[in-house]
């Protein structure tokens, strides 16, 4: 792919973890970074050019691409939207370390950090966000906005509802389904349906 220019949202934690990707990636030169409260200078050497009112101009010398790096679901999601209106493309970006199986699609924004894999037919939405080696078995579909954290492991079909959170290490049964704005602890073993906004923690996980 030819490289394109990308403008990231987010100079913290999570950030740093995205310009890592953009970095490793080769697709994309990354113009720089914005923040909604700058505190550093640079991230990864890659300077921070001042808060979110400086995309506009961003946007106008030609940078068409943004990504809102911003770990909390909710925020990341109306990062995006002000981004999109603002007119900046959010590709789906993905560490050249993952693996995406045959048939597995990713939305707008979607993120698939190093050594994650998504396995066949499996669908990551919109601004979801795949963290550093999470597994997405086959058929598994993961909605807008959700986060796995590291080392997640979700069996074959299981749905994630939009902007659920599961923590590191948490493993989900097949065909299990999640609600949205569920969260799961780190560790847990999820093995029945959990509720939209209920968290749960625990082998097995129980509602806290
Ligand atoms: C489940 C979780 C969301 C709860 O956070 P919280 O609401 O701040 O809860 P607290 O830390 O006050 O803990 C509440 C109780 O749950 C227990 N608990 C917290 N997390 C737990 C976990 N993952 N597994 C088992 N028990 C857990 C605590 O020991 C405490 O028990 P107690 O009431 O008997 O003392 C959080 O602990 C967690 O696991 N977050 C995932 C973080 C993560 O993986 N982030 C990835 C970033 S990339």
């Amino acid at each position: 792919m030819a490289e394109r220019a990308i403008l990231v949202l987010g100079a913290g934690g999570h950030g740093k973890a995205v310009l890592d990707l953009l970095l490793a990636s080769g697709d994309f030169v990354v113009a720089g970074v914005v923040d909604a409260a700058p505190r550093v200078a640079s991230v990864l050497g890659i300077a921070v050019l001042g808060d979110e009112a400086a995309a506009p101009r961003i946007l106008a010398e030609g940078v068409g691409d943004a990504h809102p790096a911003i770990g909390a679901n909710a925020a990341r999601l109306s990062a995006g939207a002000r981004l999109e209106a603002m007119g900046f493309a959010l590709p789906a970006l993905v560490h050249p370390s993952a693996v995406l199986g045959r048939g597995a699609t990713l939305g707008a924004g979607a993120v698939v950090m190093a050594r994650a894999v998504v396995g066949p037919d499996a669908s990551i939405g919109r601004l979801a966000l795949i963290n550093t080696g999470a597994i997405v078995e086959h058929d598994c579909v993961v909605e807008e906005g959700a986060h796995l954290a590291p080392g997640v492991v979700l069996a074959g079909g299981v749905r994630v509802g939009a902007r659920a959170m599961l923590g590191a290490g948490a493993v989900v049964l097949p065909a299990v389904s999640i609600g949205a704005d569920a969260i799961i602890g780190a560790g847990a073993a999820v093995i029945a349906d959990v509720a939209p906004g209920l968290t749960v923690t625990g082998v097995p996980a129980r509602a806290v």
